[in-house]
């Protein structure tokens, strides 16, 4: 039978496994089993773009209560600073910086000084984002422009800055606030869905292109959020509050999950069949 490398590997693995243990293999895979787990439960240095409301402001909050060190960046440098106060009693270490994620000049040196500040980063949470209407004929393309500056372009350029630290130092995670929008169209919304699909895409190519740099890469797919990127987001189906969604998101942060649907009910049932959806359905709920 003829094997692929990787199946070749694995069964030699296998083999391997199947060899009786003797004291030393057992004392062996203790300490690896001990060193993993010291390793997953030692605390994080994590950056959160856009952290100032909403998912990235909930993201911090939960991640402080556990303990991980912080950098956070947004525009309005005054809700960090108190954020910043609210998460003081947890006693993690938490730095800030004003970051418009639109001038692409400045996300580099700016995610720079953050890490050298909290001492290194793990994992780089590309969060900022807009939402905007744009009606299709119209030819000012002025909100088309900030959507994907912000979402796709804005994004990109702080998981390239933080994926040349990660390249260094040997690993890292890569994580983008994607949406369920890369995938179900949202009618007035097309650069916004566009924006997301094309941050998918782009999430896509990089996980297979970093894997042999040991950066894992994670795509997250909101479904309805309560935050301020839209006004009345009571009116879309299957809304949670950004706490819930946080709580959602943390352990395929700090795990190994390649994508996530944030709540998975029902939308991990939803995407795969969205093309026979009845596009009048569709309209009436998106
Ligand atoms: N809420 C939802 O239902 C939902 C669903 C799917 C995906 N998402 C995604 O989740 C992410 C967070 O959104 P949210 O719902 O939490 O909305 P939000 O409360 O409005 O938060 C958006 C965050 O992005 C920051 N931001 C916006 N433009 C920025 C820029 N040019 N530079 C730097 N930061 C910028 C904002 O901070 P400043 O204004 O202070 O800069 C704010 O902290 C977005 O990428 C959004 O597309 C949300």
């Amino acid at each position: 039978m003829l094997h692929t490398r990787t199946e070749h590997e694995n069964f030699r693995f296998s083999l391997l496994q199947a060899v009786p243990d003797t004291p030393v293999t057992k004392i062996q895979r203790g300490a690896k089993l001990l060193l993993h787990a010291v390793q997953n439960k030692a605390p994080k240095k994590i950056l959160i773009t856009g952290a100032s409301s909403g998912i990235g402001r909930a993201l911090a909050i939960e991640l402080a209560k556990q303990g991980h060190h912080l950098a956070l960046t947004a525009r309005r440098t005054e809700l960090l600073e108190s954020l910043k106060t609210e998460l003081s009693p947890y006693g993690t270490p938490v730095v800030i910086a004003s970051l418009d994620v639109q001038h692409a000049e400045d996300v580099a040196p700016t995610i720079a000084g953050l890490q050298q500040q909290l001492g290194g980063l793990d994992i780089a949470i590309a969060n900022a984002g807009i939402s905007g209407v744009q009606r299709t004929g119209d030819t000012n393309t002025r909100n088309d422009q900030l959507i994907m500056n912000t979402n796709y372009l804005g994004a990109v350029a702080t998981l390239n800055a933080a994926a040349s630290h990660f390249k260094a130092q040997g690993y890292g995670r890569l994580v983008g606030m994607s949406s369920i929008a890369a995938w179900i169209p949202i009618a007035g919304s097309g650069s916004y869905c566009a924006s997301k699909a094309a941050l998918t895409a782009w999430l896509n190519a990089a996980r297979l292109e970093l894997a042999k740099h040991h950066i894992s890469v994670l795509s997250i797919h909101p479904g309805f959020i309560r935050t301020s990127i839209a006004k009345n987001m009571d009116k879309y189906p299957f809304v949670i509050s950004p706490e819930k969604a946080a709580q959602a998101m943390i352990p395929a942060i700090m795990g190994s999950t390649d994508s996530l649907i944030v709540p998975k009910w029902p939308w991990q049932l939803v995407v795969p069949v969205v093309d026979h959806i009845p596009k009048r359905l569709i309209n009436k709920f998106m």
